[in-house]
C-alpha cells in the first residue's frame, strides 16, 4: 500500500531533533515567563474577518496566504497566520484590559501561512510570542526586546543581529503617507502595484523586484517625518537597549509585513540561514485594539520563529545542554536484575533523574548498544553480582570510562554530573 506523507510544506519534529526544538522552544518561555509574562492558549482558527481587519488587506499574509475554509455551519474561519490578533480579540472579549495593565502575555504553537515552501519558509511553522497590553510606555519596548536578546544569547548564538526603526504615530504616518504617495504617483507602475499602494504605500518598500527597488530608492524616508513625540519615544528606546548593551542598527526602510505596526518595529535576522533569515520580529501597535472593537490602548510584543531559530542553532552548532539527555541507562541481564532495574529507575525517576532501561531479554552487546542510542551520559550493568554485591561500574559514555559506586550513592553522582 502506498505510504502517507505530511502536506507539504510543514515542519516536523521527531527524535532526536525535537530535542533542540524543545531546548530552543522552553528558552524563549523562560525568558518571557522571567519577566513576569503569563500563558494565554488560544484557538488555532478565528473568524476570517479577524485577520483581514486585524492584519491587514494590504499584507500578502492576508491577500495571499490564509488557509481559508468555510466550517459546517458556513461561518470563514480562517487558521491563525500570527498570533497578535487573536490575543487582541481574547482580551477584548474577555475584559483583561480592565484591570492591571500592561497585560503581559506568551504564546507558543503552530501558525499557518500558504507561502511557496523552501528552506525555513513553512506553511505550518512554530512561534513562540508575546503581548505587553495597555501602556505606551518606551521602557517596555526595551523589556521586549531584551527577552528575545536574552533567549538567544542563552541560547548560545552569536550571528544574528537586530535592527529596529520608528514607523511614528498617526500624525507622522499621515503626514509621511501623503508625501510618498505623491511620490508613488511620479513612477510608471502596473495597476497590481498601484492598488497595493493605495491600502498601503509602504509596502512598495518590500517589493522584490529590482525595478522597483531602485525606483524606492529615493523615496521620502519616514523617520525624517516623526512628529516630536514620536522621536521622543523613538529615542528613548535607543538608549534604553544601549543602557543594557543590546547592539542594534537602525534600519529606516524596514518594512514589516503586517499592517498594524506603529511606533517601535523590530527584525532580528541570524546570518547563517540565506533567504529566510529573520528569525523573530515584532513592535507597537497602537490602532489594533480599537480597530477590533476594543478600547483606544497601545501593545506591543514580538513573534519569534522557533523553526529558523533551531536552525540557526544547527548552524552555529550550539550544543544541547545536559538535562535535555537522559541521565542513565540500565542494562539489566537477568529477568531479576530487570525487575531490580525498574525499582532503581522510577526512584532515581521519583528523585528528578531520567532513567531508561533495555527491555526485550538482550544480551550485553545488544544492551550496550541500546544504552549508546539512548544518547544517555551514563550506563551500568546490572547483574547478579551487581545486586548481591551493590557496587555498580557507573561508565561514562561520553568517555567511556569506568567509576565505581555503590546503589546508594548513584543518584548524587548523576546530579554532579549535571
Ligand atoms: P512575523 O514577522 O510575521 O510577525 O513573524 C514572526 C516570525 O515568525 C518571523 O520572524 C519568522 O521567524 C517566523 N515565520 C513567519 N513566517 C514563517 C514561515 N512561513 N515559516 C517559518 N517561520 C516563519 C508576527 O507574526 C507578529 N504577530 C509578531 C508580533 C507579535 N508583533 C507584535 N506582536
Amino acid at each position: 500500500m502506498a505510504k502517507f506523507q505530511a502536506p507539504k510544506g510543514v515542519s516536523e519534529y521527531f527524535p532526536d531533533r525535537s530535542l533542540y526544538f524543545e531546548y530552543v522552544r522552553n528558552t524563549l518561555i523562560d525568558s518571557a515567563r522571567t519577566s513576569g509574562y503569563k500563558l494565554i492558549e488560544l484557538p488555532v482558527f478565528e473568524d476570517t474577518e479577524l485577520f483581514t481587519r486585524g492584519v491587514g488587506e494590504s499584507t500578502d499574509v492576508v491577500s495571499k496566504e490564509m488557509y481559508t475554509f468555510e466550517d459546517r455551519g458556513g461561518r470563514s474561519i480562517t487558521l491563525r497566520p500570527e498570533g497578535t490578533a487573536g490575543v487582541m480579540r481574547s482580551v477584548i472579549e474577555h475584559n483583561l484590559d480592565r484591570g492591571q495593565l500592561p497585560v503581559k502575555v506568551w504564546y507558543s504553537g503552530a501558525f499557518f501561512r500558504a507561502e511557496r515552501p523552501q528552506a525555513g519558509r513553512y506553511r505550518q511553522f512554530y512561534q513562540v510570542g508575546i503581548e505587553a497590553i495597555g501602556l505606551n510606555d518606551p521602557e517596555i519596548d526595551v523589556e521586549v526586546i531584551a527577552i528575545a536578546e536574552r533567549a538567544f544569547k542563552t541560547l548560545g548564538l552569536k550571528n544574528y543581529q537586530l535592527e529596529i526603526t520608528s514607523l511614528g504615530d498617526v500624525d507622522t504616518r499621515q503626514r509621511y503617507s501623503k508625501d510618498l504617495r505623491a511620490f508613488i504617483s511620479t513612477l510608471d507602475l502596473d495597476e497590481a502595484t498601484v492598488a497595493r499602494a493605495e491600502l498601503n504605500p509602504l509596502r512598495l518598500f518590500d517589493d522584490k523586484r529590482e525595478e522597483i527597488k531602485s525606483a524606492m530608492a529615493s523615496a521620502p524616508i519616514l523617520l525624517d517625518y516623526l512628529s516630536p513625540e514620536s522621536a521622543a519615544h523613538f529615542e528613548r528606546v535607543q538608549n534604553g537597549l544601549r543602557a543594557l548593551n543590546i547592539d542594534f542598527i537602525v534600519n529606516n526602510r524596514m518594512v514589516r509585513g503586517l499592517d498594524y505596526y506603529t511606533e517601535t518595529a523590530f527584525e532580528f535576522s541570524h546570518r547563517d540561514l540565506g533567504a529566510q533569515s529573520g528569525i523573530g520580529g515584532g513592535g507597537r501597535y497602537d490602532g489594533l485594539m480599537e480597530q477590533l472593537g476594543g478600547q483606544s490602548l497601545s501593545g506591543i510584543g514580538f513573534g519569534i520563529g522557533v523553526d529558523r531559530t533551531v536552525l540557526a542553532c544547527e548552524a552555529e552548532g550550539v550544543a544541547l545542554p545536559n538535562s535535555y539527555f537522559l541521565d542513565l541507562f540500565i542494562v539489566p541481564l537477568s529477568p531479576e536484575a530487570k525487575a531490580s532495574a525498574l525499582a532503581l529507575a522510577e526512584q532515581l525517576r521519583g528523585e528528578g533523574l531520567s532513567v531508561d532501561i533495555a527491555y526485550g531479554d538482550r544480551s550485553l552487546k545488544g544492551g550496550m548498544k541500546a544504552a549508546d542510542k539512548s544518547g544517555a551520559r551514563f550506563s551500568v550493568v546490572l547483574g547478579d553480582d551487581e545486586l548481591a554485591s551493590s557496587n555498580l561500574t557507573l561508565k561514562d559514555m561520553r568517555t567511556g570510562e569506568g567509576e565505581a559506586v555503590t546503589i546508594a550513592s548513584l543518584g548524587a553522582h548523576l546530579r554532579s554530573a549535571r
